[in-house]
């Protein structure tokens, strides 16, 4: 990694110290309604709420060269041009460094005497991003140079906007006044809002239209107004919209002048939407332009980020683990990242374009997982808003628009793990909170407009539909697919041009999942928890009832020898089973019939672990999904058999389900193999970043197995379940404090080799500091508990009494 870059732990950055890494490095900025990508070298872009519906900037994916749009600065300095971020120009520099940090990226580069510095960030709770940049003479003359800044705008749906030129070419309108520019297409029909790029320092000029900004025949690396060294004050009037100010700047020796850009969505509301006619009422924009004229007020917007993020990270701290690399995630990346999977499912990334998938019902509710202790209000609305997308008869829209939480029938349906996904959402909020109260919350059905059943209701329904749609084997029905989305049971295509997420399903399909078993095994005795929690003994008898019927069935249907079969076929036939030639073996089901309590008093859930080691696990790779892989295309398995072989879900490592593997070693009582496991997966021990080529800080959904041509090759950083489930891992069950419904479980499970480690949790209002200590090497088993100087019965802390802010805690593993 020292290649292209190192972890400053002190100040929780990582920090590139080249720009061209082995793939784009990103950061995530904005936490509320205003959101920026950000690479190392200045690309990617901004967004209000919902990457699809309201792009502001825009940005072509898979470009060559690879993130060659963003959020430019370019300088012009005698003949020579060059970008503080490397690209556009890719002119090189005499030094250059980007510190991604928490919620802001800093990019420096230094050429002939100048420094640039861009600091790019969204201040909490405002609808803009801003672009704080220092130009410092570090020469001993006085420097003349001119500073350009770019950004194409997007006609804020970005769908349309990528693709119906026809349309797009001629409704792009601008407006200027002095350094503001305002882009307004589409304003004067049904927006009710605009962009703006302004310049807080006087420019010398501006353009608008790329083509006189950029030039028709030219790129990015060689823009004609900055070869020319002025910008050409144009207006565009259809065809492409940009915004470029020029700064003219002449720097004494050592000096130094900073000022700030700021990109900002700004609607209208009630004002009159007009001065004149044609003429845009810009008093919202002057303002936001006016208040952060002022240096002041942006480095308070800064401090106030940084205020954001400590008061959010306080939530768990684990300052002296061990080992390094668990320290680092769990403390600050691993917890950034469950950021971004809250706020932006699987819609937008380096990879997801933000016009394919919005949020996604299985994704959202595992997200919360790991997210619930940052912001509690937050995961409470987003648990309504899930089940709001729930129809009536228990199924769900897949996905739902974050914009206008309205479901998405566009990207399938019919997954039927998805109800059961619910359970455990709303558990660990209420488990974080104490809060009870969301399960009477009215959130009607999708398909009941004005409805107000309750979340427990939504609850209920998941259940019964489950049970209501069993197969022959008395196995849950996978219907479109299961957490597996290309395990397509029941598509049978034969035609290329379908999406398997769309397409099928023959009717009356038999096929059944293994996994959703297992998941509904779990799901029951979080429910059974959950009614002895609110003092209803006889739903918790009904739900002990469900697991018990679900395991005798799990026990006989599904134990294939070894380990647990994946599922069967819509023949019935198994898959994931001995019997197969291929798919013998598969990750979801050992994990999940573990987790939900299978093989406990058997000894088959450590036999189905044993047999993940021995034929998916690589201690430096993780474990593939599924063994051997598919060579050849199945009509009766679908997209699963449509990978190459090592790639994605035909048995590459899918980081996600890695995770529960972990939990299920950390049931057994292993701490060395869940450390190890934990380890193999993690993006900060890996070692050869230009095999990994992913990000080191955050996890990517899937690298390339033992069974691809590249293995370790990395894919898809940032949006991936494996973020939560981590967290999840490292906090709950490795360092093991977990939030119980009447208290905080103390019950790790660690590397013998550990002393000890200490957390400090903030748990419903309450600061715990739990110093754990191993003096006898164990693995696992609290032997003693002490709260505030009293030993306590069993490994749970209870709860403070009212008034306390702050509990001392210490646990000793032993016997
Ligand atoms: C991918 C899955 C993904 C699905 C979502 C498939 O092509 O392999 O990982 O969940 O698309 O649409
Ligand atoms: C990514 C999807 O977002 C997730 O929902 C699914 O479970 C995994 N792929 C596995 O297919």
């Amino acid at each position: 990694m020292a290649r292209y870059g190192h972890f400053d732990d002190a100040h929780r950055e990582f920090v590139i110290t080249r720009p061209d890494t082995p793939l784009p490095w990103l950061n995530m900025l904005g936490q509320d309604d205003f959101y920026g990508i950000c690479t190392q070298t200045a690309g990617g872009y901004s967004f209000w709420k919902d990457a699809r519906l309201r792009r502001l900037t825009r940005y072509r994916y898979n470009n060559n060269p690879m993130d060659n749009d963003g959020r430019f600065l370019y300088i012009k300095q005698g003949k020579s041009v060059w970008n503080p971020g490397w690209k556009p120009v890719r002119c090189d520099l005499d030094a250059f460094e980007c510190r991604h940090g928490l919620g802001y990226t800093r990019i420096t580069g230094r050429k002939a005497g100048i420094e640039v510095e861009q600091l790019v960030f969204v201040p909490p709770d405002e609808n803009v991003e801003i672009w704080r940049v220092t130009v410092r003479n570090v020469s001993r003359t006085t420097q003349k140079l001119s500073l350009f800044s770019f950004v194409e705008f997007c006609f804020f749906e970005a769908l349309n906007d990528m693709t119906n030129y026809q349309r797009t070419y001629s409704i792009g309108e601008v407006e200027v006044e002095g350094s503001a520019i305002y882009h307004k297409t589409e304003y004067r029909e049904r927006r009710n809002h605009y962009t703006l790029f302004g310049c807080t320092r006087e420019i010398a000029g501006y353009d608008t239209s790329r083509d006189a900004f950029v030039g028709v025949h030219r790129g990015l690396h060689d823009p004609r107004a900055v070869l020319a060294g002025r910008c050409s004050n144009s207006r565009a009037h259809g065809w492409n919209p940009v915004g470029a100010h020029q700064v003219d700047l002449a720097v004494g020796p050592g000096k130094a002048e900073t000022f700030a850009f700021v990109l900002a969505y700004v609607e209208q509301g009630d004002l009159p939407k007009f001065d004149a006619p044609f003429v845009l009422n810009k008093a919202r924009g002057r303002e936001v332009l006016k208040k952060y004229s002022d240096l002041s007020v942006v480095d308070g917007a800064f401090a106030a980020l940084g205020r954001r993020w400590q008061g959010l990270l306080c939530a768990y701290q684990a300052p002296r683990v061990p080992n390094r690399h668990l320290r680092r995630m769990v403390n600050v990346w691993n917890q950034v990242q469950c950021m971004a999977t809250f706020n932006l499912s699987r819609s937008t990334s380096g990879y997801e374009t933000g016009i394919g998938r919005g949020m996604g019902y299985r994704d959202s509710n595992q997200d919360i997982l790991g997210f619930v202790h940052l912001l509690p209000a937050r995961a409470r609305q987003r648990i309504l808003d899930i089940a709001s997308t729930q129809l009536s008869d228990g199924t769900c829209f897949h996905q739902y628009q974050p914009l206008t939480k309205k479901g998405n029938a566009d990207v399938g349906g019919g997954f039927n793990d998805d109800p059961l996904w619910l359970i455990p959402s709303t558990c660990a909020y209420i488990r974080e909170t104490g809060d009870e109260t969301i399960l009477s919350e009215p959130c009607g059905y999708a398909d009941r407009p004005g409805s107000r059943e309750t979340l427990l209701h939504h609850i209920e329904t998941s259940m019964a539909y489950t049970l209501a749609n069993l197969g022959p084997h008395g196995l849950p029905l996978i219907g479109h697919a299961d957490w597996n989305d290309c395990l397509n049971l029941n598509c049978f295509s034969t035609e290329p041009n379908e999406s398997f997420q769309v397409t099928g399903d023959i009717a009356g399909s038999k096929a059944e999942s293994v996994m959703i078993a297992g998941l509904f095994l779990y799901a029951a005795r979080e429910l059974a928890d959950l009614y002895r929690f609110l003092g209803a003994p006889a739903d918790a008898l009904r739900a002990d009832g469900y697991h018990a019927g679900m395991l005798k069935t799990v026990e006989e249907q599904a134990w294939d020898g070894s380990w647990y079969t994946r599922a069967f076929d819509a023949e019935s036939r198994p898959v994931g089973s001995k019997a197969c030639d291929e798919g013998k073996i598969f990750i979801e089901s050992q994990a999940w019939c573990v987790l939900g309590g299978a093989g406990a008093h058997n000894g088959r859930a450590r036999k189905a672990l044993e047999a993940v080691e021995r034929h998916l696990y690589r201690p430096d790779l993780g474990c593939a999904l599924q063994w051997p892989p598919y060579s050849t295309y199945h009509l009766e398995l679908g997209e699963v058999s449509s990978y190459p072989p090592g790639y994605k879900e035909n048995a590459g490592v899918f980081s996600h389900n890695n995770t529960w593997i972990q939990i299920g070693w950390t049931l057994l009582g292993d701490g060395e193999r869940a450390l190890g496991y934990y380890l193999s997966i993690c993006p900060s021990a890996k070692k050869d970043h230009d095999v990994y080529r992913s990000e080191p800080y955050v996890y990517a959904q899937m690298t390339a197995s033992q069974f691809s041509p590249t293995p370790g090759e990395a894919k898809n950083s940032w949006l991936t379940g494996t973020a939560a489930w981590s967290f999840v891992v490292a906090s709950q069950y490795i360092l093991g404090i977990r939030p119980e419904f009447r208290g905080l479980r103390v019950d790790p499970c660690i590397p013998r080799s550990w002393k000890g480690f200490t957390v400090q949790r903030r748990f419903r209002g309450v600061t715990y500091t739990i110093a754990v200590s191993n003096p006898r090497g164990r693995s696992k088993g609290v032997k003693t508990l002490v709260v505030d100087g009293r030993k306590v019965e069993g490994n749970v802390i209870p709860l403070a009494a009212d008034g306390r802010t702050a509990v001392n805690v210490e646990a000793a593993l032993g016997a």
